[in-house]
């Protein structure tokens, strides 16, 4: 009898740390493959020339056993039926975006994303002839109105950075799919712990694993999680060879490693983050000289209700508003526990100020229909003391509005 438990029997919190041991060593640790190369023999060299390359390692850009370990990993916890790792968040945004479309085609984007993908799909990717309508994804009527014939593609943030705007993922599956229009998302700020939009019936789930899923700011790293329907069972394999290959974005092996152990502890420190975000935010919400406070778990957030259907743990990310921009980096740079920095999602409280940091290439106007005040302060809960995070932003706010 098998010792191996049912994995799609076992719980997210088991997914996440069970895996087979190693099968030469039965290391429980996965082993880290820092090789670029393989040997052959006259067996795996057929097997490859008769097109069987799934299984056999080749050439580090190709695959190596460390990604498809994390690989494998990341699929459990998303819910996919596959999943390919790549050389960052961005290098999954691109290599599934050139790996669906083709010129001619057309996107429906929401508003507000993620500033590289935004500038990405408003500049980049208009000169191989791809143009895309942006919209509020929150508003079902705008999405059914901007698609058009040659749409292909419909593309949003289960909760967008920095916004926090949670869309309705059914709907926007249903209105899609009855035109035979794939639908992307990109799970970063949640989480799979968080969300799962593949089980709300999204075909493709994009993450940087920079993020949530490494959770120690130490990697770079991105995935693409297939759920088969719309998309062939197929489709993340044609896109390892055809796209990710040709481009040459594949995960380091040691970042691979890195990743893969972070999802063994994301269910703990993503639960903790959850509840630290909810506490800060209860906290910004009544402080006299913070403006606005968006976090999808207070009842004044726009899409509160959708997020208690869709994703009741709402996540470790927040964002608040003070007078101004000044004001904003004054408070961050007044921080002594949390840290004023550009990634989110790790151990530790980091902060920015979005307009003006991940979003500085993105004009005032754009930046405006994006619902980005200067003033807004983004923060990604670690997993420090609550008390002590308050304890900091209270004297960092003191002073910067003294
Ligand atoms: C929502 C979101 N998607 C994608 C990315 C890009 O990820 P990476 O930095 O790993 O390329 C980021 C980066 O901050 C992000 O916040």
């Amino acid at each position: 009898m098998s010792k191996s438990p049912d994995r799609s029997k076992l719980s997210f919190d088991s997914k996440a740390v069970y895996y087979e041991p190693e099968a030469a060593s039965k290391s429980i640790g996965t082993p880290i493959y820092m090789s670029s190369s393989f040997q052959y023999d006259a067996e795996t060299y057929q097997r490859v020339v008769d097109g069987e390359r799934k299984t056999v390692n080749i050439y580090g850009r190709c695959g190596n056993p460390s990604e498809y370990a994390f690989e494998e990993q990341m699929a459990a916890v998303e819910g996919a039926d596959d999943c390919l790792a790549t050389a960052s968040g961005m290098a999954a945004i691109s290599i599934a975006l050139f790996g669906l479309l083709k010129a001619g085609d057309h996107i429906v984007c929401d508003w507000t994303t993620y500033s590289s993908t935004h500038e990405m799909l408003d500049h980049r990717i208009t000169d191989y002839g791809i143009t895309t309508t942006f919209v509020d994804t929150a508003n079902i009527d705008a999405v059914a109105n901007a698609i058009q014939d040659n749409t292909k593609l419909l593309y949003f943030e289960t909760i967008a950075n920095p916004s926090m705007k949670v869309p309705a993922i059914k709907p926007l599956v249903d209105l899609a799919h009855s035109k035979g229009i794939v639908v992307v998302c990109d799970n970063t700020f949640a989480s799979p712990y968080v969300c799962r939009p593949l089980e709300w019936g999204v075909d493709l789930v994009l993450e940087s694993a920079t993020k949530f899923i490494g959770g120690h700011n130490d990697a770079i790293g991105g995935v693409i999680c297939l759920k088969s329907g719309l998309l062939p069972e197929d489709f993340i394999e044609t896109i390892r060879w055809n796209t990710m290959v040709k481009w040459g974005a594949p995960i380091s092996p040691f970042n691979a490693w890195l990743l893969q152990r972070g999802i063994q502890t994301l269910h703990v420190r993503v639960e903790r983050a959850c509840q630290t975000a909810m506490k800060l935010a209860t906290y910004f919400e009544s402080h006299p000289d913070v403006g606005r406070v968006w976090y999808p778990g207070l009842p004044s957030h726009p899409q509160h209700d959708v997020a208690l259907e869709q994703m009741p743990k709402f996540g470790g990310m927040l964002t608040f508003e003070v007078a101004d921009g000044d004001t904003a980096v004054r408070v961050l740079d007044n921080l002594q526990l949390a840290t004023f920095a550009a990634s989110l999602g790790g151990v530790r409280t980091t902060t920015q100020v979005p307009a003006t940091m991940a979003f500085l290439d993105i004009p005032p106007e754009q930046r405006a229909a994006m619902n980005i005040s200067d003033g807004m302060i983004r923060v990604s809960a670690g997993l420090e003391s609550a008390d002590d995070l308050i304890a900091d932003f209270t004297q960092a706010i003191e002073k910067a509005t003294a």
